[in-house]
């Protein structure tokens, strides 16, 4: 790895791929978040990043900050909501956790304040942070979708870009009720928020690991979804064969390589299996889209996240699994989703 890449004066999202001052570093993979590795501590990895740029001021640091985080981020969502002020949480705790390298210390400590518990859970949260575990593990939620998803150790934070995801799903469903299946499912999040834009849907979720399965039965119960546990379709109940109207997944998509570049929160905090998506990052793309038609009712929708650089490989895969493929692309979300159309009549497959 040369020169670690600083971050852009414009906003970047927690979630994006961390954008480098060469134009051409502006499309990496969106599940990879190329920062400077082994250089954060706590929530410092911009601060880290920051570190490097003396003469930028701390308002710039902030507006970088606030873009990375997300809204997905427990502390952005009190940063943006002018109505709910920071309430006042010790000065020494914000100190803390800013000498820890939270950029955002105060809504940090706030957000940390407010969770649950005495004092004996509160040193171990704030522990928990300034060592270095991303604010959502420790509090035990992600904000996606304007749910409050309930995430786990070992378990993949849903990401603000996957909202596209969602929005497609439910574009795709044209308002009718139909068969819904959130392949690689993570925390289900997916499926809670398609189900939470449409009401009552059939929704499945599926997951190859059992963490994850776990967590997506929390996540679900409350809208009836199934959660299933295998190796993509293999999951699935049989009798959804030929009937399901939107597949979305979200599947693994950093190239292997690229996993050592991704900043500590994800390379440390969540497992390489929700990440690695083989040598081109494409490998569960190519399975997902081969084994679509098999599922799919006549006319129904493949989605599959994606990055703007992957997405040609993405989008032939779809075509070679037999549907007729798009690109969309959010450049706010930063999010890519190829959008894979099976045809109105086929024989379905054994
Ligand atoms: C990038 S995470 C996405 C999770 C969730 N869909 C989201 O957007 O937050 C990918 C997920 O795929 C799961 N996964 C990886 N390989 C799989 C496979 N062969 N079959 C099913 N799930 C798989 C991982 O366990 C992980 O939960």
């Amino acid at each position: 790895m040369g020169e670690p890449h600083r971050l852009q004066p414009r906003p970047v999202h927690r979630d994006d791929v961390a954008r480098g001052d060469r134009q051409g570093e502006a499309d990496l993979p969106l599940q990879s978040e190329r920062l400077v590795p082994g250089r954060r501590r706590g929530g410092g990895l911009l601060h880290a990043t920051h570190g490097r740029d003396g003469g930028r001021t701390a308002r710039a640091r902030r507006a970088a900050a606030v873009a990375w985080l997300g809204p997905a981020h427990p502390a952005r969502r009190r940063h943006t909501c002018r109505e709910a002020p920071v309430p006042a949480v010790p000065e020494a705790l914000v100190a803390r956790l800013r000498a820890a390298g939270c950029v955002f210390a105060e809504e940090e400590a706030a957000a940390l304040t407010a969770a649950d518990g005495g004092p004996e859970q509160l040193e171990d949260r704030v522990a928990r942070r300034v060592a270095g575990e991303p604010l959502e593990l420790v509090l035990g939620w992600a904000e996606f979708c304007g749910l409050r998803i309930a995430v786990a150790p070992g378990v993949f934070v849903p990401r603000r870009r996957t909202g596209l995801l969602v929005d497609r799903a439910v574009e795709a469903l044209h308002g009718r009720p139909g068969v819904v299946v959130d392949l690689c499912c993570g925390t289900g999040a997916v499926g809670a928020a398609v189900a939470a834009a449409v009401g009552p849907i059939e929704l499945h979720a599926a997951d190859v690991d059992p963490t994850a399965v776990r967590c997506a039965e929390r996540n679900l119960a409350p809208v009836g979804g199934r959660v299933h546990r295998g190796d993509l379709y293999a999951a699935l109940p049989p009798d959804l064969r030929g009937r399901v109207a939107v597949i979305a997944a979200n599947a693994p998509y950093v190239p292997t390589t690229e996993i050592a570049l991704m900043p500590p929160e994800a390379r440390d905090h969540e497992p390489h299996s929700a990440l690695d998506g083989g040598a081109d990052g494409v490998d569960l793309h190519r399975r997902v889209a081969a084994g679509a038609l098999g599922w799919l009712a006549p006319g129904g929708t493949l989605l599959v996240e994606t990055s703007r650089r992957q997405a040609p490989l993405t989008a032939a895969a779809v075509v070679a699994g037999g549907l007729a493929a798009a690109v969309v692309r959010d450049d706010d979300r930063d999010a890519t989703v190829v959008v894979g159309t099976a045809p109105d009549r086929w024989p379905v497959r054994a």
